[in-house]
């Protein structure tokens, strides 16, 4: 029986990719090794978003195939995900090596692929290619498969994006808007509820578009292209989107809803109240912030401006006090100047995130900011980095203190990685508790009273509110 090793960079939807494409292979009767050293199969899972990422699965490649080729003759070498889709055969040009480059709309070909490789009857497999419903296949891999159960699961109901932001390759790699149905959604989350699985995490590049071109499709099917424009009059007003969130609350046995990533032009009014309506879906929002300035957030391609994004985040604390709210930001996009970098900053100061997470604007190719005038030196997206961090941390760090000597519900997800004498769980508003706990904790929705804290964790004590 062959045995298969995937290591993943990047995201949570390239995390979910791996163990659909790891499930599809364990029911194709592949063995999931321990290490990539004793492997016939290493797959790496790779990110493009920015080039450091792609930079660490080149090298680390290039070491496997140093040591593959040496230690164990035979062993099938393979990228797959974000960067084998922009890069294709370049991949097999640079590293002529690699036995399997498989892009993102086909992850179901992978154990065909790998048949074929070990088997000696092709040499070398570039698939890059599009492939239409692939977003659907996506389910076919976990009935199959024997992915690991564990309390908590992410649920892929998008593929692609459309936003178009002018710095991110997502757009290039991940393909056009594709969705699965509200059915076919539901189903899955049903069979992953039956499992045992207790909190659902909704998985896309821009979930709160879900749905959007296909409902737009369909009008313009029943309409007749000549009506298009009346499109918009027509719309419902809760967007489709919500319609899955109130379609997956009604799951019985599922206790948390999360969703990642949305777009701030995706909460109106109906998502904001979706917070107050159900009870499930956790008080925690991840919305992309990118940049305080207005004049930056144009040249992005955001489609909002910092006044809107200031009303979103009022609007969902007035709906759910104390709702989580975390950020992604960018630092030194292209002509950004000391006053945009200072709106930025003092946007933090104003809406106090939960946590942000701060990136060094990288160019990507064939995206348009790469081409743009006024590119920042190195040392000035090194400088505000810093800047940034700095008060992003300490505004982090004092809302952590905040949750001293509160009572918080916890998920409980199973021993903490570091120390297995500890267990771990997750608040609703998705911070991680530590506390003494055992295997009978596992699974449980529990309560915890926080005692101290650590950087970015919770020290709970369940003694004090379970006796
Ligand atoms: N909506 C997507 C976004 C993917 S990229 C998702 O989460 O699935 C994640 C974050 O990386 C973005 O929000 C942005 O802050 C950052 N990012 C994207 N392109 C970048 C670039 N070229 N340079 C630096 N950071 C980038
Ligand atoms: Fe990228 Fe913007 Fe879409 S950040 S994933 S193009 S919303």
């Amino acid at each position: 029986m062959p045995s298969v090793f995937i290591k993943t960079y990047g995201c949570q939807m390239n995390e979910r990719d791996s163990e659909a494409v790891a499930a599809q292979l364990v029911a194709k009767g592949y063995a999931i090794a321990k290490s990539e050293a004793n492997a016939d199969v290493v797959l790496l899972n790779t990110c493009s978003v920015r080039d450091l990422a792609e930079q660490k699965a080149i090298n680390k490649m290039r070491n496997l195939i140093g040591t593959a080729r040496k230690d164990k003759p035979g062993q099938i070498v393979g990228f797959m995900g974000c960067m084998a889709q922009s890069r294709g055969q370049e991949l097999i040009d640079k590293l002529p090596d690699v036995d399997l480059v498989l892009g993102t709309q086909k992850f179901h070909r992978a154990a065909e692929y790998i048949d074929e490789l070990l088997a000696g009857t092709r040499k070398q497999i570039v698939d890059v290619a599009a492939e239409a419903k692939s977003e659907a296949t996506i389910r076919e891999h976990l009935l199959n498969g024997s992915a690991k159960t564990s309390v908590s699961a992410f649920v892929s109901i998008m593929q692609g994006c459309n936003q178009y932001c002018t710095f991110c390759i997502v757009p290039y790699t991940r393909g056009e808007e594709r969705s699965r149905t509200i059915e076919d959604i539901v189903a899955e989350c049903r069979e992953l509820v039956g499992r045992g699985v207790r909190e659902i995490t909704l998985l896309g590049q821009i979930v709160t578009s879900y749905g959007k071109k296909e409902k737009r499709d369909a009008w313009q099917a029943a309409l007749g292209a000549e009506n298009s424009p009346l499109i918009t009059h027509h719309s419902s007003l809760v967007s489709p989107f919500v319609q899955l969130l109130d379609a997956v609350h009604a799951i019985d046995g599922l206790e948390r809803i999360r969703f990642t990533s949305p777009h701030p032009k995706g909460y109106g009014d109906d998502l904001v109240e979706a917070y107050a309506r159900l009870p499930k879906l956790c008080e925690s929002a991840h919305i992309p912030l990118q940049s305080g300035s207005d004049r930056l957030l144009k040249l992005m391609h955001r489609g909002y401006t910092r006044e809107k994004f200031l009303g979103i985040v009022k609007k969902l604390r007035a709906a759910k006090p104390g709702i989580g709210i975390t950020t992604d930001i960018i630092v030194g996009f292209p002509g950004e100047t000391e006053e945009d970098f200072e709106q930025t900053l003092s946007l933090c100061r104003e809406v106090q995130f939960d946590n942000a997470y701060i990136f060094k604007y990288s160019p990507r190719r064939d995206t348009p900011a790469a081409e743009m005038p006024d590119q920042v030196p190195q040392e000035i997206r090194e400088e505000r980095n810093h800047r940034l961090l700095d008060l992003v941390n300490e505004i982090a760090a004092r809302k952590y203190d905040t949750f001293i000597g509160q009572q918080v519900q916890i998920l409980v997800e199973g021993p903490s990685k570091k120390n297995a004498a500890r267990y771990t769980g997750r608040t609703r508003c998705n911070r991680i508790v530590l506390f003494d706990g055992s295997a009978r904790h596992q699974g449980q929705l529990m309560d915890v009273k926080i005692e101290r804290t650590g950087s970015f964790t919770l020290y709970g004590d369940p003694a004090v509110v379970n006796l």
